[in-house]
């Protein structure tokens, strides 16, 4: 077991099994507070799996984890949202007939005393609250670049705007740990640019992120560790330059076809 003082998430031993298939086989890893982790590996290797345990999403059939110094080994998406947990997911899920900014609101509502149902009710103090969750959400779609549409209901932002919603959604949650799905997957080279420059500026802010990522390249540029992930098992860890040279990595993606 590492040292466990500056991780922010201790996974240990991750099993899932889906009925014969082993999706996860041991896996364990180490993500340091502050740090972008990046998870790669060829389609099929686990990846999604690993972020749906470790969201509360999937029990896994094995191990358990740690985040932020509490233990979990049952899936409880809320439990985890509530402990600083926020993700985005590999194939868009927003609200399409919403607004970008009702969009962010509702990742908001995690973190305010009314919640959702609270708004619903919309006493004084909601209605304070209310206000008080319109600027930040508006702050936050300035901070992930696209405060223009904001107005503009969800469906019809292009799609690299749309992946900016998502995060920003999830940092309306005020996370400890951002954990995104292949942010990258469909944007053109200038919005991958945007991206890398936004989770960046993230870091900075000091949440910590965990991205898994198809692009190779971004990984490589932008993270300060990085596992790979084949059927299910984790082959190597390091820094990119580490990885990079890791026979066992190289054998993956060319033997694999590449991701
Ligand atoms: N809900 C599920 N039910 C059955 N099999 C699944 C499920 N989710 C993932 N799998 C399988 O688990 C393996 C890993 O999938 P996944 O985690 O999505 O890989 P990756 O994200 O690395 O491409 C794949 O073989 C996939 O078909
Ligand atoms: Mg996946």
């Amino acid at each position: 077991m590492p040292h466990t003082e500056d991780a922010l998430l201790l996974a240990s031993h991750i099993g899932k099994q889906f009925g014969g298939l082993s999706a996860l086989d041991d896996v364990s890893l180490h993500i340091r507070r502050g740090e972008i982790y990046g998870l790669i590996g060829p389609n099929g290797a686990g990846k999604t799996t690993l972020f749906n345990v470790i969201t509360g999403l999937y029990q896994p059939s094995a191990g358990g984890f740690q985040f932020n110094g509490m233990h979990y080994e049952s899936g409880k998406p809320h439990l985890l949202a509530q402990a600083g947990i926020a993700r985005t997911f590999q194939n868009i899920r927003l609200f399409a007939n919403l607004t970008a900014l009702e969009n962010v609101m509702i990742g908001r509502h995690v973190r305010t005393r009314a919640g959702v149902f609270g708004a619903l009710l919309r006493d004084r103090g909601t209605r304070k609250e209310e206000h008080a969750i319109t600027v930040r959400a508006r702050e936050l779609l300035r901070y992930v670049g696209i405060e223009k549409p904001a107005q503009t209901l969800a469906k019809h932002l292009s799609y690299g705007e749309q992946r900016r919603l998502e995060i920003a959604r999830a940092l309306a949650t005020e996370p400890l740990l951002l954990a995104l799905d292949e942010p990258a997957a469909g944007m053109n080279a200038s919005e991958t640019e945007n991206l890398k420059t936004l989770l960046k500026t993230i870091r900075t802010s000091g949440v910590t992120v965990l991205l898994i990522e198809h692009d190779v390249k971004l990984i490589m540029g932008l993270c300060d560790r990085v596992a790979v992930l084949d059927y299910g098992k984790k082959i190597a860890e390091g820094a990119p330059e580490e990885v990079r040279k890791d026979p066992a990595v190289i054998a993956a993606y060319l033997g694999g076809g590449g991701d």
